[in-house]
């Protein structure tokens, strides 16, 4: 154990674990989510469950973490409850299912920064899409995006993922909002605000069903909950670490990118003609280049765009990738770069379905984000209310002074609003997936 390594900074870790949650979800999936259920009440449903869901289920996987100091796994027998070691290894599958689409998604960004080198995708987007998102490109470029996320974990936490998101994430930040404003500047754009920004709450009372449970998986994919990463990104602080003022920093952080990215992606949306709810995965895709092709210079800012899309997608994937490695490191004493090597090359595999044809990639992300992200969030969030219970006030409670006082108010939540709240979740996605009634 004295050997393990930690955190070379407290930013370090901030920034690692916002450079996990800012991501593919923020840029790719919230837009088109937002888009297909329903534009601005959607918005309201996933920023309720940020916070009443998202921020409380954190902390407990924080409090898992630095309490066991150990990967996502066997912090369990650490913390003494060596039968909960199976809720680790559902987050830790749901990171190995959610990587090998990911991954291909990736991939595509990648594929798109190259064509903004030649403005290839401006002439016909919808086409270009079809042929680059499925098919013999897309597993090559699935390959190369999951190789550098093997070549940046094998380096080690401090080596590599800390130097990466270092700066990787306020390159994001600064970028992002420069598109905005460069969107704002559009003729037409105005629309794009309306449908983003002022919600119609019919829509949520129409289609309850579906809205909440994908608002609810989408503000989880988006803070890396139910993944076991912030169970492993925590193993590495020490504990004078404030979590609640970690947790906020993330989850404020994350969902400002996610705004940005839609007042980035709305107008773009609005100035092509408002088909928001019909965009699907390719939103981005195809809409931000038949935006960009009607302005002057959109090759130039498709290039800025992709980019940080590229840099946002790897500090996610390293995160995914790093909790698989590190649980085998840990236990099995496994060396870390051949290590993750195997592990990298297995995820390519599971993802080249995903890669051949999306209708795939919208299975695996709709199992992962919908049924097995919700249910290990069930767990986690039992184990900490109910199993760990008082212990879980006591590490929340050391690394600040501040917001001493909170712990028993956010222990109280975990076991009865969010638990509550993830149940129904799940128990609406369940429904929705097999078909019953409700
Ligand atoms: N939160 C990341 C994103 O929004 C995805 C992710 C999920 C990363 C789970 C790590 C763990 O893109």
């Amino acid at each position: 154990m004295a050997d393990r390594e930690t955190w070379a900074t407290r930013l370090g870790f901030i920034l690692a674990s916002v450079g996990s949650a800012v991501g593919l979800g923020n840029i790719w999936r919230f837009p088109y989510q937002t888009a297909e259920f329903g534009g601005a009440a959607f918005l309201v449903v996933y920023l309720i469950a940020v916070l009443i869901i998202g921020l409380p289920a954190i902390l407990a996987e924080f409090v898992i973490g630095r309490r066991a100091g150990l990967s996502a796994i066997d912090a369990f027998d650490e913390l003494g409850f060596p039968g909960w070691r199976a809720v680790g290894a559902l987050g830790v599958f749901a990171g190995f299912w959610t990587l090998s689409y990911y991954s291909v998604v990736g991939g595509w960004v990648f594929r798109y920064i190259i064509g903004s080198l030649t403005g290839a995708y401006l002439s016909a987007p919808g086409e270009y899409f079809g042929a680059v998102s499925a098919g013999p490109e897309a597993i090559a470029f699935h390959a190369v995006f999951m190789a550098v996320t093997v070549g940046i974990v094998a380096f080690g936490i401090r080596g590599g993922i800390e130097r990466a998101t270092r700066v990787m994430v306020p390159s994001i930040v600064v970028l992002l909002v420069g598109l905005a404003v460069y969107a704002f500047t559009l003729p037409g754009s105005g629309a794009g605000y309306e449908y983003f920004l002022q919600p119609d709450f019919s829509v949520i009372a129409a289609n309850y069903q579906a809205v909440i449970p994908a608002a609810v998986g989408q503000a989880l994919f988006s803070l890396s909950v139910g993944f076991s990463v912030m169970i492993t990104y925590a193993s590495y602080i020490g504990d004078d670490e404030d979590m609640f003022v970690d947790s906020g920093a993330i989850a404020v952080t994350n969902t400002f990118v996610g705004i940005a990215a839609g007042l980035v992606v709305f107008p773009l949306l609005a100035v092509q003609g408002g088909n928001y709810g019909s965009a699907g995965p390719g939103a981005i895709f195809v809409s931000v280049p038949t935006a960009l092709s009607e302005v002057p210079f959109g090759a130039a800012v498709g290039f800025v765009f992709f980019l940080i899309v590229a840099v946002a997608a790897l500090s996610s994937a390293i995160s995914l990738l790093e909790v698989v490695v590190s649980h085998l490191v840990d236990t099995y004493g496994f060396e870390r770069k051949r290590t993750t090597l195997l592990l990298g090359s297995a995820i390519f595999l599971l993802g080249v379905p995903s890669a051949r044809d999306t209708a795939w990639l919208t299975w695996f992300d709709n199992i992962g984000v919908n049924l097995l992200v919700p249910a290990t969030v069930l767990l986690v969030v039992f184990f900490v209310g109910w199993v760990l219970a008082g212990d879980a006030v006591e590490e929340i409670q050391a690394g600040t002074e501040t917001f001493e006082s909170l712990g028993p108010v956010w222990l109280w939540s975990v076991r009865t609003l969010v638990l509550l709240a993830v149940l129904g979740t799940l128990a609406l996605s369940v429904f929705e997936l097999t078909g019953a009634p409700l």
